[in-house]
């Protein structure tokens, strides 16, 4: 039988062909086309993780007073696998988004995954649907591992049994608008995260309560939203869904610090690495919203950019709130966010030696 670790492979037999999936790769879109396959795997107090499989990606049946979908107990992790100059394909970090989902399980109460069963799940799913690598300058295959309580009551405490799954698909360019540099809308009415809160951990809920957010956004004829913290409204904390990094006029870079109300991306934490690797210098401090608008004005700024898986580095053009207006440099993509990208997606694509050991060959 077909296995990778504890994950036994039953084939799809109604796989797509080469040239239905030669033609969805092409244009996949962000999150709208998946793979042939699903990983996955129960939880139950007496038998612990079993029935770990790779198969058919089929819908599930759920008891509609399934708790997840009352109490929002989910948790997930985005990451990327690479095709290779060689042919091969590689994932990147996979290790540290099996830390991160294991602190996501704790602060839900659920139950925590081991790393092994994590990486071993995601490449196996990643091998079976290999061919779905896109192989397009750019293109990866986004993979998506979430978990979820499925015990059916209503009854508001931890859930007991869960439902692990990953999904994979192909994936282009976050943006619609390419590597063109994003606009911003500064949410003053809304917050993402407060102390003691969820916000450094990735759970459903984050990204559900920060919607109204990012369409009021859109409303204003932005791509993104940015967030302020909960306690000053002062504070520069995060995108709807990635990070986020200032370039000054002496080259230095800064970041807020993860106070426990960031996600802490493995974006955000491979370009600390590669920056300093540079020489250059990277502060996790604080920066205000004042700040940013006065530092823009007199070019003391020079440059800002948003960083995480899906988004990759994306430079941010303009800012827009109800009391900001502001260009950052000339509103286009900028130098250093170029160079950080590209040390990136080097190491990434297989195009730059990896000293850091990121890379998982599969
Ligand atoms: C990722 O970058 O992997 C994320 O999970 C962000 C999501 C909003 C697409």
């Amino acid at each position: 039988q077909d296995t990778e670790g504890a994950f036994l492979l039953e084939r799809n037999p109604d796989c797509a062909s080469h040239d239905e999936r030669a033609g969805l790769i092409a244009a996949p879109g962000f999150g709208r086309v998946f793979t042939d396959h699903m990983a996955t795997m129960r939880y139950t107090p007496d038998r612990g993780w079993h029935d770990a499989k790779i198969g058919p990606r089929t819908g599930l049946d759920m008891h509609p007073a399934t708790k997840t979908l009352h109490y929002a107990i989910e948790i997930f992790e985005g990451l990327k696998a690479y095709r290779l100059p060689d042919g091969g394909a590689t994932l990147f970090r996979p290790d540290a988004n099996a830390r991160r989902f294991q602190s996501s399980a704790e602060r839900l109460a659920m139950a925590p995954l081991p790393e092994q069963l994590f990486v071993e799940s995601v490449r196996a799913l990643v091998r079976a649907d290999r061919d779905w690598i896109p192989s397009a300058e750019g293109a990866s295959l986004y993979i998506r591992p979430f978990m979820f309580g499925v015990d059916a009551d209503l009854v508001p405490d931890p859930a007991s049994e869960y439902l692990y799954c990953v999904l994979a698909n192909p994936v282009a360019s976050y943006f619609k608008s390419g590597d063109k540099a994003v606009t911003l809308w500064v949410s003053d009415t809304y917050t993402r995260a407060a102390p003691g809160g969820t916000g450094a951990v990735k759970c459903g809920g984050n990204y559900a309560a920060a919607l109204v957010a990012q369409a009021e956004g859109k409303r204003q004829g932005c791509d993104q939203v940015v967030f302020l913290d909960a306690v000053e409204r002062r504070w520069v904390e995060e995108l709807g869904g990635m990070n986020v990094f200032f370039v000054f006029e002496d080259g230095s870079l800064q970041t807020p610090p993860l106070t426990g109300t960031i996600l802490p991306g493995i974006t955000r934490d491979s370009l600390i690495t590669l920056a300093r690797g540079m020489g250059l210098t990277v502060r996790e401090e604080r920066y205000g919203i004042d700040e940013w608008q006065a530092d823009a004005r007199s070019g003391r700024l020079v440059e800002a950019f948003a960083c995480g898986t899906a988004a990759v580095v994306t430079s941010i053009g303009e800012v827009k709130g109800r009391e900001q207006a502001f260009t950052i440099g000339d509103g286009g993509p900028g130098p250093v966010a170029a160079r950080l990208k590209s040390a990136l997606t080097d190491i990434q694509f297989g195009r730059a030696p990896d000293p850091h050991g990121w890379l998982d060959r599969l």
